[in-house]
């Protein structure tokens, strides 16, 4: 086994060992008779420092150690003499294996804006904040297959490259091979598909859900985990073209029982990486403390991070229908004062500025918004029956809102009934052939069933402290960007 900074710096066995540690240099301080090595291997924000005395290394080789450049440096592990780190390594021979010019190399060790950085989204997994937010991602996803694992879910695997829509909103990247200078024509004049590689109109899926749910109607309870599209055209700092989403499907679940498992299913993954991620946690709330410094008081988060991690863990989240969340704005002071920037009357799809006065000022936890009037969600969606709203017609929708984020999840209780299902379908202009192959769960041992979907990058988000979904994410894609 190959061992990493991560395991020397935990574990007292190695001290006096010699030892060989390959590396990237992110600082070098030099004096006349010693230089210090800052290391990083990417297994830790923290640095091993490595320090090497005059003459036991050929000047012309220490030259090329500088920042960004990558060595194998070995010798002792030895206690450290300085302050600020429990061991250091006392190197006896060194090799670099590859030079960064000081000139050219952008990474120098000086405080670089998240602008900057995401215009060298191929850099900067190496500086310490983006490696603490790509550590903290894995965490989140290790402890998601876990979770589901050790309650009895099955991993379950959407096709990409779908012919439906699953959310009805239209908002999808086409998948073709047609040449689109010269496109077969139909009689019509219409590009023709049947020509196309699938021989029908395929795009990049915008949910799981729909087939998540032919499987869970087999296998009792299963999940997705795995990248989703959407063609909105949404410059926020809460959209991606390109995002991950975690749904969870289960037969034999009512409304109450998705939401329990939502807000056990969101503690845990936040406990396990408040567990797990110490270092790059608190890291990443001086971040943000440095970052907040210079903002008026009012914008600044009202908790440090890691307290406000806790704070969600340790409170449950409140549970408020719709309808009475559209009562709390009426009756709130911005609304009164007209400073929202929409209305707010029953029947409305909630703006962000409402979720976040319910989130952040009113309830100041975690909410989830049950019973939405039917007319503004999906079609899958099962009309309450039990609780007859005056206002219109409602179904049993769960969204759970994020301080500072919003909107994290969305689900429901699906619709199970094949009449009301079809009837649904077609008022919203869906054509139930087109889907003949999801109704036949409701033809053939329909059940009641529900799910739900989990914004991965929201959820980074939010247990980083990060302010934007660009950089939870290695990669970001949003319009007119898809650079790297
Ligand atoms: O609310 P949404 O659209 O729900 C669905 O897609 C359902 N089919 C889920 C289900 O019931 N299985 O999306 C679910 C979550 C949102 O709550 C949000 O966290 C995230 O996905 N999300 C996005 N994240 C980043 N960028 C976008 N453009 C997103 N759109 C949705
Ligand atoms: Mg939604």
């Amino acid at each position: 086994m190959k061992y990493q900074i991560k395991d020397y710096l935990r574990h007292h066995g190695f001290v006096g060992q010699t030892i060989t540690v390959q590396a990237w240099v992110r600082t070098k301080r030099e004096s006349k008779s010693v230089s210090f090595i800052a290391l990083n291997d990417g297994s830790t924000l923290n640095n091993l420092q490595a320090v090497v005395d005059a003459g036991v290394v050929a000047e012309d080789i220490l030259k090329l150690v500088t920042t960004g450049s990558c060595i194998a440096a070995t010798g002792e592990l030895i206690e450290s003499q300085g302050t600020g780190q429990s061991v250091e390594l006392k190197v006896t021979a060194l090799e670099v294996y590859g030079t960064a010019d000081p000139d050219a190399y952008p990474l120098q060790p000086k405080r670089h804006s998240l602008e900057f950085l995401r215009e060298i989204a191929h850099l900067r997994p190496r500086t310490n904040t983006f490696s603490a937010i790509f550590r903290v991602r894995h965490t989140l996803g290790y402890a998601v297959h876990k979770y589901f694992n050790d309650n009895g879910f099955f991993y379950w695997n959407s096709p990409i490259i779908t012919g439906s829509d699953a959310e009805g909103a239209g908002e999808m990247f086409r998948v073709t091979t047609l040449d689109p200078k010269n496109p077969p024509l139909k009689e019509d004049g219409s590009v023709d598909y049947k020509e196309d590689f699938f021989a029908r109109e395929t795009n990049l899926t915008v949910s799981g859900q729909l087939e998540g749910e032919l499987a869970a109607l087999a296998l009792g309870k299963i999940y997705t985990f795995g990248p989703t599209f959407r063609a909105e055209n949404s410059n926020t700092t809460r959209h991606l073209a390109e995002f991950w989403m975690i749904e969870p499907e289960m037969a034999f679940f009512d409304l109450i029982d998705n939401m329990d498992l939502a807000e056990d299913f969101v503690k845990y993954v936040i406990r396990y990486a408040v567990e797990n991620c110490g270092d790059d946690l608190a890291f990443l709330e001086k971040r943000l403390l440095e970052e907040e410094k210079n903002k008026p008081q009012n914008e600044r988060s009202p908790m440090p991070l890691l307290e406000k991690l806790q704070f969600v863990l340790d409170n449950d989240f409140e549970r408020v229908t719709y309808t009475q969340a559209i009562e709390v704005l009426l009756q709130s002071k911005p609304h009164k004062e007209k400073k929202f920037q929409y209305p707010v009357e029953w029947g409305i799809d909630l703006q962000s500025e409402h979720e976040r006065y319910l989130v952040e000022k009113h309830f100041k936890k975690p909410v989830i918004l049950t019973h939405y009037p039917r007319a503004i969600k999906a079609f899958y969606m099962k009309e309450e029956t039990e609780q007859v709203n005056e206002k219109g017609p409602t179904v049993r929708a769960m969204d759970v809102l994020f301080p500072g984020i919003g909107e994290i999840i969305g689900g429901s209780q699906r619709e199970d009934n094949l009449d009301k299902l079809v009837a649904r379908m077609k008022e919203v202009g869906i054509e139930p052939e087109s889907m003949d192959w999801f109704l036949d769960t409701r033809r053939f041992g329909s059940a009641p069933h529900s799910g739900f979907g989990l914004g991965f990058e929201r959820l980074i988000l939010f247990v980083t402290g990060m302010g934007n979904i660009r950089d939870v994410i290695p990669f970001p894609r949003f319009p007119k960007s898809a650079e790297f």
